[in-house]
């Protein structure tokens, strides 16, 4: 049987370059959709899946994120003091969401060396990653679809969308085959395929589920682009020696480290909001284009 995944690592290490200057002194996953820093809700995510125990990668000025999931015991004073119970019942919230660690991955030298700054925190033990960047909103978390399918396959899993047309060569690419609905065996990856080139239409996005054999992997990958060890060719590697499932997840992806999906992600959470979202609705009827 599966082992249950507990435990969940989140990557937040990167320079962020496509969103400065916001990103100079702020960390991307500070920045807020709507009213809550994009880290909160994949944390939020992954305690809807059942994880306990939580890795937050970090880089250099990284401080706000660890504050924000702390007790804030002025603030909380202040609320107190001024009765305002449900911001008092807010704020505690996120500092019991779950239990948090951080550690920090030194030098940004790519998305493999980040997760494998976490070989000493999963254990031995099958753990789940998450780019907080990536937001899925789906009905079921998206975390919780990919360990159904873990548990049933005892594998290594990878979170996939549809991408139509020319936009797949911005991604890495799954070659596999449909073993039930919605769920892949792979092949093989391939990252940032030519359109005409790209063995599939299903792009991984930024949610894993990887077993403890990734941290060898990661170890005898050579870094490439940039110098950076990329996961998908740590991936690539194990693949030769084990299977690999994917799942093409319910729900929709904004890739909210990069401006304007992080815009229509902004509107999109908005237009949901009970307190927001009938006022901006008209605000945004009445704009003229
Ligand atoms: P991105 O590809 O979005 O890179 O990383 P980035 O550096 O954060 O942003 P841009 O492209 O320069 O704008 C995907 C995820 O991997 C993490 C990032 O924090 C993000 O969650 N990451 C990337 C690291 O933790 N360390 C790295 O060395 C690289």
């Amino acid at each position: 049987m599966a082992q249950k995944i507990r435990k969940a690592v989140f990557p937040a290490a990167g320079l962020g370059t496509r969103f400065l200057p916001a990103t100079k002194a702020t960390p991307k996953e500070m920045l807020t959709l709507v009213d809550k820093p994009l880290i909160q809700y994949s944390v939020e995510e992954a305690v809807a899946s059942g994880i306990e125990s939580i890795l937050i990668i970090t880089g250099r000025d990284k401080s706000s994120m660890e504050d924000h999931f702390d007790i804030s015991f002025e603030l909380e004073q202040v609320l107190k003091e001024r009765g305002k119970d449900d911001m008092l019942q807010l704020v505690r919230s996120v500092a019991k969401l779950a239990n948090i660690n951080y550690t920090r991955q030194g030098e940004a030298l790519g998305l493999g060396h980040a997760i494998y700054q976490a070989k000493g925190f999963a254990a031995g033990e099958p753990f789940a990653t998450l780019l907080p960047d990536d937001i899925v909103d789906s009905e079921k978390p998206a975390l919780k679809q990919m360990i159904d399918v873990f548990e049933k396959y005892d594998a290594p899993v990878i979170a996939t969308m549809q991408i139509e047309g020319e936009a797949i060569s911005r991604f890495g690419v799954i070659d596999a085959e449909e073993v039930e609905p919605n769920v892949f065996k792979v092949r093989d990856m391939v990252e940032k395929p030519p359109f005409a080139e790209a063995p599939s239409d299903l792009a991984i996005i930024g949610r894993y589920i990887f077993t403890p054999d990734i941290f060898a992997a990661i170890e005898t990958t050579k870094p490439g682009a940039g110098g950076e060890i990329q996961i998908t060719d740590a991936m690539r590697l194990l693949l030769k020696d084990r299977p690999f499932y994917a799942v093409k997840l319910d729900g929709i992806r904004h890739d909210a480290g990069d401006k304007l999906g992080f815009l229509i992600a902004t509107v999109e959470f908005a237009l949901k909001r009970n307190d927001l979202g009938p006022e901006f609705r008209e605000f945004l009827k009445g704009l003229k284009f």
